[in-house]
Parts: C-alpha cells; structure tokens; sequence
C-alpha cells in the first residue's frame, strides 16, 4: 500500500495497475530536484513557523544523506517499488530520520512537487543543448572559416543556380542554430518560475513566502495562479518545438552533407572516422551518421506532436495523463542534445574537395544571372536583359559548351552590346570567382563578406556567456533564515 495515500483504502493494489501508473523509472531523474525543492520547502515551513528550525535542519540534513547516497549508488532506484520519486524521496527519508519526514509534505502536493521539479530540471537540460548548441556553432564556422573562398553549385530546385562560396553554405546553418539558441533562451527564460506553494490545485493554506522560495530554488518569481501552476505543460512542448525545428534543421543539413558526399556530386568527402561500410558490398562508404540526423528528427517531431495532444482537451487542473509529460520531453531533448554532440563531430570530419567543388561551380551556365547582369550595367532593362541571355544560354547548349567559351563571333552576332570585351575580359566577368565578388552586399555569398562574417561567429561565440544553470541544484540550496 502506498505510504503517500494509504489511509482512505481498504484494499491492496494491483500489482499490474502499480506498475502501470508508477512512473519511478522516467521520473527518478528528477531526484536532484525533488531533493532540492524539498529542502526549500521545509525552510519556507520553518520560516512560516509550521514546523521548528531544527526540525527543518534534520530534514534538511537527511535529505542531503540522500543525496550523497543516491549520487554514489543509483542503483538504488532499481531495487524501489516507490510509485514516484517523490514516494521514493520521502519513504527514503522517513527511513533515515523517522517521524520527523511526516511533516515535509504540510501544505504541498505532488502536483506542485513535480511542476517544480520538472522546471527545475529542464532548466539544466536547457543549458546542456545551449552548449551543444554552441559547439556545434563553433565547428561550422572553423570550417566556414577554412572554406571562405571556395566556389561551389548553389542550387534552388536542386538544380544548379548560381556559384556560392562553402563558407556562405555552413554560416547559413549557423544561422539557423543561433535562432534556436534564441528560442531555446527564451523559452527558458519564460518557464524560469516557481509552481511551489500552489499545493494540489488551490494554493498552500499555510503562509510559506513564495517570493523567498522562488529565490531559494533560482527562480525569477512564483506562478500567480495556483490552477495554471499545476497543469501548464506548454513549456515543455515550447521546448520540444525548439527541439523539433532544431532536428529539422541538423535534418536539412544532413540531406545537404549526403548529397555532397554522393559519387553524383563529390563535394565533400567523409573521413573514414564518421563512415560506415557495407557488410556486402566492399566499395560502400555510407553516410550513416548523417541519415541518423535525419532520421531521428522523426522522433522528436513526434514528441512535439504528442506533447500537445496530451494537452488538448485536458480539464483543469492537474490530471494524471500529465504524468505522460516527462517522458516525451526528456526523450525529445536527450535526443536533440545528443545529435547535436554528434553533428559537431561529423562536421569535424567532413572535407571540402576543392578542386571539384571549384570546377562544377564552373559548370551549368550559373554565371547566366551575371551575363544579364552585364546587359543591365550598359543600360538594357532586366526583363530583356534576361531575354537575351536566354537566348545566349540556348545556344551555348545546342554548341554543347559554357557561356565562358562562347565564340567571340556567336557573341558579335547574339551580345552586339558587349562587343567592347575581348575573349580574356568575357572570361573574366563570366568567371566564378567575378560572380561571387560581385554578391558582396550584406548577407551576400562574396569571399570578403563571408570571411568577416567567419570572424564576427568567431569572435562573438568566443565571448559567449553560457545560458545558465548547469550545476545541480541540490549544491546551490542554501540554509534557511
Ligand atoms: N508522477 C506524477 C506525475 O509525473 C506526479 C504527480 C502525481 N500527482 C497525483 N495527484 N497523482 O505527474
């Protein structure tokens, strides 16, 4: 029979239905935080004067017992058949201090206790993505920062487009990151208040201080509305989002890194340190660290989804279906926070072939924006501009050859306008590295641009001040009074 409510049955549990509603095995990660929280508690039931300061002492002092067992043998979980950790927290403690553990939960419910805890502890899994995040970050700028210069097909379509440097492709990405960093910040920043005092649904009826409990356990301020306190979920799925547009992300990046590594486009090669083979076929290198990315945004896309299907139609206040919570977050952001570790790995192991990547951004007539561009420049409108440069693409295909080596006669004939350019200044103008000089406006792919902005990511991660929160928080509980 569970000691947390006990009384009011006559009969036994099902041992099956036990184990279907104890949630032990996903929330026995929250023990830091139970214990955490259950030490502000009984200093705020001390301050209120609903137990002695002493009284709050030992509990105090049992409850870091605990800690320091649970930290040396987490094993200890496996031999429990405690329903929650909060069952798990509180027998441990009634084991080593006696009577004195039945006072803790005066005023307080699981339902605040696990609103709590749960905040408490994505603010520390927050902060280990934040760092991922930043890892990540800094090995695709090191390597934007190397490829600067190097041309190679941009596309829309999929089809090739026009030239862009390899730096300009990996800072787009660092792009992305850094909004999720954002969101990540601001999500955190956002759920970063205290549940505790809320009891079950209704509020605390003893006078505990929130304000001080909220400070003690490093929150910004308390809920102000017991009912929401205890039933809100929307900062896990807040942060699940950032998790699933984060996967979404490392996802589009990976099918970028796949194709480039395909015998069909060649432009980037894999060290053997991130590549799997075939067990039949000997000549296979597989980009499997990749397409796991890629797969696994799957999986946190579907926590998102469940998270908030879990939430629709839910009366107030708390309901058990909330227990479903914990799981889905914690596995959405383990999730995130590993492939994010693992993409700064794979990104350190992936090589730009330079010499491909520069001759295929020669190839399939990308420099074609750039020779309306030169109509444009001696006073043709766009629209005809383009016109006629479609014409010169059309039959620089039927000739089988690149703009770049179009006849000076074909071009007397087709670009009678551009009769100034001798064949070394047509090449020059219709070259990759003139195409990307030319996009040197903010944002723009051209070398000089994508080498200040490699130094400005370097610089700016560099003076990064990590989101906050790493440390367990039992250590930074402080005493009462
Ligand atoms: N294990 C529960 C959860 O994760 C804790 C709260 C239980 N509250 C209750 N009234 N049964 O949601």
């Amino acid at each position: 029979m569970s000691q947390l409510w006990g009384g009011r049955f006559e009969g036994r549990p099902d041992p099956r239905f036990h184990a279907f509603q104890a949630s032990l095995s996903v929330d026995q990660r929250l023990w830091r935080e139970d214990i955490a929280g259950s030490i502000a508690w009984a200093h705020a039931l001390a301050r209120a004067e609903v137990i002695l300061t002493d009284e709050a002492h030992s509990i105090e002092a049992g409850l870091r017992a605990i800690a320091a067992e649970l930290e040396a043998q987490p094993a200890l979980f496996a031999q429990s058949s405690a329903e929650d950790i909060h069952d798990f927290v509180e027998s441990r403690l009634r084991s080593r201090i006696g009577d004195l553990a039945r006072k803790l939960h005066t005023g307080r419910s699981r339902n605040d206790q696990v609103a709590t805890d749960f905040r408490l502890n994505l603010r520390v899994l927050g902060a280990q993505i934040g760092l991922a995040l930043e890892e990540l970050q800094s090995a695709l700028v090191q390597l934007a920062a190397k490829v600067a210069d190097l041309p190679m097909p941009g596309y829309t379509h999929l089809q090739r487009a026009q030239p862009v440097t390899a730096g300009h492709f990996l800072l787009a990405y660092v792009e992305m990151l850094e909004r999720d960093r954002e969101r990540l910040q601001q999500a955190l920043a956002r759920m970063n208040v205290s549940p505790l005092g809320s009891g079950a649904l209704a509020g605390t009826a003893f006078a505990v201080d929130r304000e001080q409990l909220a400070t003690e356990l490093g929150f910004s301020r308390p809920t102000r509305n017991s009912l929401d306190a205890v039933s809100a979920r929307d900062h896990a799925a807040e942060l699940a989002f950032m998790a699933a547009q984060c996967m979404v992300h490392l996802s589009r990046f990976s099918e970028d890194c796949i194709f480039f590594a395909s015998q069909e486009a060649r432009f980037v090669r894999l060290s053997d340190a991130i590549s799997t083979g075939s067990s039949l076929m000997p000549q296979k290198k597989n980009p499997d660290g990749f397409e796991l990315l890629r797969g696994k945004s799957a999986r946190v896309i579907g926590a998102l989804q469940s998270l908030l299907v879990l939430q629709k139609g839910l009366p107030l206040a708390y309901d058990k279906d909330l227990q479903e919570d914990k799981e889905l977050c914690f596995d959405a952001l383990d999730t995130v926070r590993e492939c994010l570790a693992v993409a700064a790995i794979l990104v350190n192991n992936i090589a730009f072939d330079e010499a491909r990547c520069r001759t295929e951004a020669n190839k399939g007539y990308s420099n074609a924006t750039d020779l309306a561009d030169l109509l444009v420049r001696g006073g043709i409108p766009f629209r005809d501009a383009h016109e006629r440069a479609g014409l010169v693409v059309r039959a620089a295909i039927e000739r089988g050859i690149e703009l770049d080596d179009l006849a000076a006669a074909d071009r007397a004939r087709l670009l009678p306008e551009l009769v100034h350019l001798d064949d070394a200044a047509w090449r020059r103008e219709l070259s990759v590295d003139a195409v990307l000089a030319r996009r040197r406006v903010t944002g723009g792919t051209a070398p000089e641009r994508v080498r200040a902005e490699a130094a400005r990511w370097k610089a700016l991660l560099h003076s990064r001040v990590p989101l906050a929160h790493v440390s367990a928080p039992v250590s930074r509980t402080s005493n009462p009074t």
